[in-house]
């Protein structure tokens, strides 16, 4: 099934998350003429209110979050035209034949965007199948949290699997929407530059961070009860992982892609009670200051003392031919001094130094991919500083740079969540999770959380606004790598 659904289903359409980026999405595609021209979306949330009130929300929302520019009255009421509103208390089975009612006939096509709590999963999918909601034309994009750990996710794939089949469910993960995540497989295999390189042989270690300033932002309930583990890696740091150490897909499909995601994130050596101390750091953020003023710490925005991690590195490695004793070490954490996202790999030295008799001091290349704030790739280079070298050779190093914003400064930047409800709605599936993805994803991290509590691993104190604990650092330190910040 691939041709575009005439219908989407927003559940959680009053939300932190349909405002700020389900509904600028979609009146981003809107304006540039990409949705099919008939679709209808129907918003849901638990919120009595009519159509008219709805759309008063969703243009405060459009107006605050759509950049001006991009703004006019005209598209303005053309995309709240396409909004209907259905008030739906998921709990509650009864409702969802009223909901049947607006929606209509799915022969068209119906896409449903699901993003709520994982205690309401199971009631929305029956709900959904008894409301006559889950036909074959229908398909189902799920936002996280997709449960807290493998029995949990396994019970809500159980719950989707019961009504939908594989090929109809749509697991998000909005960093595969990113369009550098995706530039990654343009990298690695519309070139030929890298992949001779592109393992143990060529490559010594490989940095994935992602560093956030923000601290709780008021989301309490959720994030005391998942932590950096299960925020960021069980989900955004094992897919780009499983994208740098992929083998070579055969097409570009979600079955050949997601086939060898799968094997890389399989193959991830178990860190367990024997190994969680020495392979992971934890921690959790105390007061400090950023951006020049003071910040609470992590238990005085939460109001009670907390053992949730706010900060977490980890040194894995992949047991495969092409990986073997290449360190990936992953770093995540709220209240870290800056916003950055990237991949950073570290090749090999050259095997013999021709410069050091002449005093040059030599560093391994670096590939630095940047997902954000701004997006780059950054190759660094030996190079020779000008000179006549009467004192010895003088080597630097240099970048090759490409800005993402300069080398294509025609093209609008846009949101993740474009492109994956537009994949949505399409029936694309390559950039959503699957199944067995998400269910090797949790495994892993599982183990780890088991080697912590086995251990009495306790998050280690760190002050807003540095680079988490000193720990974090000793954990490549020993290794004789630096992160790079
Ligand atoms: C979400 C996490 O999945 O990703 C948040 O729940 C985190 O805690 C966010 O802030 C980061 O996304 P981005 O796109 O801002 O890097």
């Amino acid at each position: 099934m691939s041709t575009a659904s005439e219908k989407l289903l927003l559940f959680g359409a009053t939300g932190d998350l349909s405002q700020r980026m389900l509904l600028p999405s979609l009146f981003g595609l809107d304006v540039d003429g990409l949705l099919p021209p008939a679709l209808a979306i129907i918003a849901t949330a638990r919120s009595e209110m009519n159509e008219a009130r709805f759309r008063e929300v969703a243009a405060t929302a459009l107006k605050r979050y759509v950049p001006a520019e991009r703004m006019s009255d005209e598209a303005l009421a053309g995309f709240l035209n396409r909004l209907n509103y259905v008030a739906v208390d998921a709990s509650d089975p009864t409702q969802f034949s009223a909901l049947a009612d607006v929606v209509g006939s799915t022969e068209k096509g119906l896409s449903i965007f699901l993003s709520t709590a994982p205690s309401l999963f199971g009631a929305t999918i029956d709900g959904l199948n008894g409301a006559g909601l889950a036909g074959c034309n229908v398909r189902i994009g799920l936002e996280k949290p997709l449960g807290y750990d493998l029995v949990s996710s396994r019970t809500i794939n159980d719950a989707v699997a019961k009504v939908f089949p594989e090929e109809r469910i749509f697991r998000i993960d909005h960093y595969l929407g990113k369009e550098t995540v995706q530039n990654l497989l343009a990298l690695r295999f519309a070139n030929s530059l890298f992949e001779p390189l592109w393992k143990a042989g060529g490559i010594d270690h490989v940095q994935i961070t992602v560093s956030e300033t923000v601290g709780l932002e008021g989301r309490v309930g959720f994030y005391d009860g998942a932590g950096a583990i299960r925020d960021m890696v069980q989900n955004h740091m094992l897919q780009l992982l499983a994208l740098v150490a992929m083998e070579p897909p055969a097409q570009f499909n979600s079955t050949a892609i997601r086939d060898e995601k799968v094997k890389v994130l399989r193959s991830l050596r178990k860190i367990d009670r024997a190994t969680a101390a020495s392979h992971s750091v934890i921690g959790q953020y105390g007061p400090g200051a950023m951006a020049g003023g003071p910040v609470p710490g992590y238990s005085d925005e939460l109001g009670k003392p907390s053992g949730t991690e706010t900060f977490v590195a980890i040194k894995a490695h992949i047991d495969n031919w092409r990986w073997q004793g290449v360190p990936f070490y992953l770093r995540t954490g709220k209240r870290l001094p800056s916003r950055q996202s990237e991949i950073f790999i570290q090749f090999k030295g050259v095997p013999h130094s021709i410069f050091e008799s002449r005093g040059a001091v030599l560093q391994p290349n670096k590939l630095i991919i940047r997902l954000q704030p701004d997006e780059n790739v950054r190759l660094l280079l030996m190079s020779k500083e000008p000179g006549l070298d009467r004192d010895g050779i003088r080597l630097r190093e240099v970048p090759l740079d490409i800005a993402m914003d300069n080398a294509f400064a025609d093209s609008r930047r846009r949101i993740a969540y474009e492109r994956l409800l537009l994949d949505l709605i399409e029936g694309d599936q390559t950039l959503f999770v699957r199944r067995d993805e998400v269910e090797a994803q949790w495994e892993w991290v599982d183990a780890i959380r088991d080697g912590w509590a086995a251990n009495a691993m306790k998050p280690r104190a760190y002050t807003a606004g540095t680079w988490g604990p000193s720990a974090a650092i000793g954990l490549t330190e020993r290794d004789g790598v630096t992160w790079h910040d």
